[in-house]
């Protein structure tokens, strides 16, 4: 295939959510806030608390695994990515290899909530270089290291996690384009210290992620050759519903074809886009040869887009 891309197709995908419900009324029964206040500005209603990111990758990780029929012995390729190992050393990814029952190579990669495009880019420039099944998992538990008493933080992180299979095929070109990127000057606006909480300046961070998001969306879109009318469905990190809107607005995409899932998961960091874009294909939206737009955004800063085909 003539590509600067290995040919690949994501042959399944997986969902893994605690089974704890924090509602905003939870939040709002203890804390200076309100259901009506965390919609409007988040489009939160409810999210995720619970588990180790282990866990839960493991379980998305054997969905996704189930789902196209590929055997964890067969994963040559283990690609974690989150923000919140289970442990210091060794990396988190050691164990979920473990669990899972592959038996290949395994590492975590932290880019934040940008983290899982940044590994769906890595799993597929490594099939190049001949591994052949790759099981690529965000997963996070931001819940463990985000102040619940702090209700400019609290209602927005939680956790999940999402997961797809990636194969290589000679005769499905999966990658049409990326960026990757990062502002190494804007740590201060988003961090947590070992063992601290998430510090966070929302409003800066909302409007840096904005322009991030809709900048490097919109150069994966021209490298791709393609525009926003081309696109079946965009699957942005999910973070707060007015900086979706936004970036919509601004690539000139119908509402309609973004992926949501934040309403009822919060901002799970590295599991976000993997868990919009799992249900996604789950909800049957996704069809063989669409075009899908991932653009992210996280602590760092990060950022992270890329157009994919589907189809396996
Ligand atoms: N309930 C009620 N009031 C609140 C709450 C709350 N939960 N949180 C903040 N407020 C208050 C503030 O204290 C402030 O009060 P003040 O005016 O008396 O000081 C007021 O609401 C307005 O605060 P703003 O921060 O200006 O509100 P804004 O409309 O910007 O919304 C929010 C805040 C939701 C945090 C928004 O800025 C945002 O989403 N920013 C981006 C956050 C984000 O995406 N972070 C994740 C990045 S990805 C990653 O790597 C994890």
């Amino acid at each position: 295939m003539n590509s600067r891309y290995p040919g690949a197709a994501i042959t399944g995908w997986g969902i893994a959510l605690p089974d704890k419900i924090v509602t905003n009324a939870d939040f709002a029964a203890r804390l200076d806030t309100s259901h009506e206040w965390i919609v409007e500005r988040t489009g939160i209603h409810e999210r995720r608390h619970g588990g180790s990111t282990g866990s839960l990758a493991v379980e998305a990780g054997e969905v996704a695994l189930a789902k196209a029929g590929v055997a964890a012995s067969d994963i040559d390729l283990l690609i974690l990515s989150t923000t919140t190992p289970d442990q210091a050393v060794p990396a988190s990814s050691s164990a979920v290899n473990a669990q899972l029952g592959c038996a290949g190579a395994a590492f975590d990669l932290n880019a934040a909530c940008a983290g899982f495009v940044y590994s769906i880019v890595t799993a597929v420039a490594m099939l190049g270089t001949g591994y052949e099944r790759a099981l690529v998992i965000g997963a996070d538990t931001l819940s463990r290291i985000t102040d619940q008493e702090d209700r400019t933080t609290a209602v927005l992180f939680a956790d999940g996690a999402g997961a797809v299979v990636i194969e290589a095929r000679d005769d499905r070109q999966l990658l049409l384009s990326h960026d990757l990127g990062v502002d190494g000057t804007l740590t201060s606006i988003l961090y947590a210290d070992h063992g601290g909480y998430i510090a966070m300046e929302g409003r800066e961070v909302f409007r840096r992620a904005v322009r991030a998001s809709v900048d490097s969306a919109v150069k994966v879109l021209e490298a791709a050759g393609v525009t926003a009318d081309d696109i079946a469905l965009f699957v942005p990190h999910q973070a707060n519903q007015r900086i979706i809107d936004a970036a919509v607005q601004r690539l000139g995409l119908s509402p309609e074809k973004s992926a949501i899932v934040l309403d009822r998961t919060g901002n799970t960091s590295s599991g976000s886009m993997g868990i919009a874009l799992a249900e996604a294909a789950d909800e049957g939206r996704l069809h063989d040869g669409d075009l899908v737009l991932l653009s992210g955004f996280g602590a760092g800063m990060t950022w992270a887009s890329a157009v994919l085909r589907w189809g396996s």
